[in-house]
């Protein structure tokens, strides 16, 4: 039997890192869960993201996956530790914001994070700030209007989003208003911390072309993916 490898997100978000692994592993089952009853995570209490993440795990165990990725920045801070923890068996890859590949290429010594409050309250991602980016000025900026605007965006039905509906002049508005205070600032890297966020990457691009790059891991995340796969003998 083929046993496929698992991913979960509060919704469309962690499709990113599902293509991303798609593109390394074709040949990989895959089933993806958009926890969309319960979106967003990004405001709940680190115990309620605990028991939403188990759901979504067993539901995926229930499948007999061999490994499961927790696409989602917020259920990585609040969960992945329980998690791991409580299934021992299974690997499981999280994802948090690319601080340390940010902090050491910029050249202005200000970077800026877009993700959720419950990641910036995580320990990965302070632990992460403490370690690699003790001499850059980080921005943190808790954007979750983009995960309303790309929920929206959603094909009904379909695990993708509309582009016509993210490329509007109402989102570049509040794409602006998040990212522009940012690089008035001095930033010239902008991190996306939340797996909704490469969803609007064209419009965030545009908002920050000639002044910042923008970074993402979900590339890094789905090689990892693949590394553990390879290692464990999956
Ligand atoms: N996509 C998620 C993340 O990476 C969560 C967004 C939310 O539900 O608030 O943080």
């Amino acid at each position: 039997m083929t046993r496929p490898v698992g991913f979960f997100d509060s919704g469309i978000g962690g499709t990113c890192i599902l293509e991303a692994f798609r593109r390394l592993c074709p040949d990989e089952e895959t089933i993806y869960i958009a926890d969309t009853a319960h979106c967003p995570y990004g405001n709940r209490s680190p115990d309620e993201i605990i028991r939403l993440s188990e759901a979504c795990v067993r539901r995926l165990l229930r499948r007999h996956c061999k490994m499961i990725v927790v696409a989602c920045n917020t259920a990585t801070a609040a969960a992945i530790d329980t998690l791991r923890a409580r299934h021992p068996r299974i690997p499981f890859i999280g994802i948090e914001p690319a601080l340390k590949p940010a902090a050491l290429r910029s050249r202005t010594g200000v970077v800026g994070v877009l993700a959720t409050a419950g990641t910036f309250n995580g320990r990965l991602y302070n632990e992460t700030k403490a370690r690699f980016a003790r001499n850059v000025t980080v921005l943190a900026t808790v954007a979750d209007e983009f995960v309303t605007i790309v929920e929206r965006a959603v094909i009904p039905g379909r695990l993708a989003v509309d582009p016509a509906r993210l490329n509007t002049p109402a989102v570049e508005r509040v794409v602006r208003t998040k990212i522009e205070p940012l690089l008035r600032a001095g930033a010239d890297r902008i991190v996306l911390g939340c797996t909704h966020f490469p969803h609007l990457r064209p419009v965030i691009e545009s908002v920050c072309a000639g002044h910042a790059e923008v970074i993402d891991p979900a590339e890094a995340v789905a090689r990892q993916a693949r590394r553990v796969l390879q290692a464990k003998g999956l």
